[in-house]
């Protein structure tokens, strides 16, 4: 048996992992299939993430990072207690995953294209005509302008919850000094979910918010985990889904042809965003924690580990993807990309995101097709990809 302290180690502050980080990754996977890093463990071969998402040896590594994190007795600290990120298998996260599910299936995001569209669109009639970041003037405010149609809430307050969701995602950063913001930006986001929920109930309809307030009366959910639900959903939906509404933007644009054929035929922004989101994923890792000690590729993984599962690196590996580093928005279907992870765990928004990057691209393509960047701020921490500036011009616009 070989013990992890015998693996090779990656290097994640080489300035070249900032150049392309798949294209760095993808080098060491022809290397070596599992590594250790600074943060844990490297699974870097496309196979075996895919059993390791499935391993019940592993479960959610959250609730260390909260504790690294050093969150003070606070609704935070409650809040991630209680919430699904902290829990490993068992019947709490059924229950509340399956409560999720029924909101945020597959068939409740296609009926919600047509409001994702209207987003969207009001979203591009606000920007046209001025020099536009488009990552903080349009892709932040897509998914916090889903959220508050929502909750009923007007498009105004998007900016709020795209900010609150980026500074509580900043908890993935594993930096001890941003506790303090993440803290607050909870008691923000509480304080704003209870105004919504109460808002709502004494006006109920057949919306989302009114959904999951039924789900608390008939006892599917306690009344804290309503308000943990409210907020959940602008943590997970918001920030994830702004950067890779940023960065397929800004990989699809440089490549004229891509984007002006869906311009010209929307159907086509499905594949080309599915093949982005395996090329530029969002996320370029996930990550578990051993539960017990455990085996991966003949090396001992003693209880308490952290392990990442590598999408950067998976995502390149040339038996499973052919030409990995060319854009083919027509290769096979299967495997997928892992960008939204997998197994019991796996990213429950998926299906809106889908939508919303979708609706995203295709609309601005319609309505811009030489829309080209002309500066942006990337960086690609070991767990995410990040733009934080997608300045555009919009070139000539087609004739509407
Ligand atoms: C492109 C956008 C998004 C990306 C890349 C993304 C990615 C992920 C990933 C990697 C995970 C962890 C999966 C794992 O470790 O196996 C996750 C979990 C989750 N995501 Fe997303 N996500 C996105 C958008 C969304 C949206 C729009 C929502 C809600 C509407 C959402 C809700 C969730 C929830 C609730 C979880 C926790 C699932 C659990 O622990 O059971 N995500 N996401």
């Amino acid at each position: 048996m070989t013990h992890t302290f015998d693996l090779p180690f990656i290097d994640y502050s080489d300035p070249a992992y900032q150049n392309e980080p798949s294209v760095w990754l993808a080098d060491k996977a022809r290397q070596f299939r599992l590594a250790q890093s600074e943060r844990g463990i490297e699974i870097l071969d496309f196979q075996m993430c895919r059993n390791f998402l499935m391993d019940r040896a592993f479960g959610t590594d959250h609730a260390n990072l909260v504790e690294k994190m050093g969150l003070p007795p606070s609704r935070a600290l409650d809040y991630k207690r209680r919430m699904l990120l902290t829990q490993n298998r068992g019947d709490t996260r059924k229950r509340i995953r399956n409560t999720l599910s029924r909101l945020i299936g597959p068939g409740e995001a296609a009926d919600m294209r047509g409001e994702i569209a209207h987003v969207v669109s009001q979203l591009i009639d606000g920007i046209v005509g001025k020099s536009a970041d488009l990552k903080i003037d349009f892709a932040d405010l897509v998914p916090a302008g889903v959220y508050c149609t929502w909750v009923d809430a007007p498009l105004s307050d998007a900016r709020f919850v795209a900010d609150s969701s980026e500074t509580v995602l900043a908890i993935f950063r594993r930096d001890p000094s941003l506790t303090a913001s993440i803290v607050a930006a909870y008691d923000r986001l509480f304080d704003y979910a209870k105004v919504q929920l109460a808002k709502r109930r004494v006006n109920m309809g057949d919306d989302f918010l009114s959904r999951l307030i039924r789900a608390q009366e008939v006892g599917d959910i306690s009344e804290a985990e309503l308000e943990d639900f409210a907020v959940m959903l602008i943590e997970a939906s918001t920030d994830n889904t702004a950067h890779q509404i940023a960065s397929v933007i800004d990989r699809l644009s440089a490549m004229p042809d891509v984007w002006q054929a869906i311009g010209k035929d929307a159907s086509l922004a499905g594949l080309a965003v599915r093949e982005s989101m395996r090329m530029w994923p969002r996320s370029i890792s996930t990550s578990r924690v051993a539960l017990v000690d455990a085996e991966l590729d003949g090396v001992t993984i003693p209880a308490g580990t952290t392990v990442f599962a590598s999408f950067g690196a998976a995502h390149r590996q040339p038996d499973i993807f052919e030409d990995p580093h060319r854009f083919n928005a027509s290769r096979p279907q299967i495997p997928p990309h892992m960008n939204f992870g997998g197994g019991v765990f796996s990213c429950l928004g998926q299906f809106v995101a889908n939508i919303e990057v979708e609706e995203a691209v295709s609309q601005l393509a319609i309505r811009f097709p030489n829309l080209t960047v002309e500066s942006a701020d990337r960086e690609y921490t070991p767990m995410f990809q990040i733009i934080s500036k997608l300045n555009v011009s919009f070139g000539e616009r087609s004739p509407a």
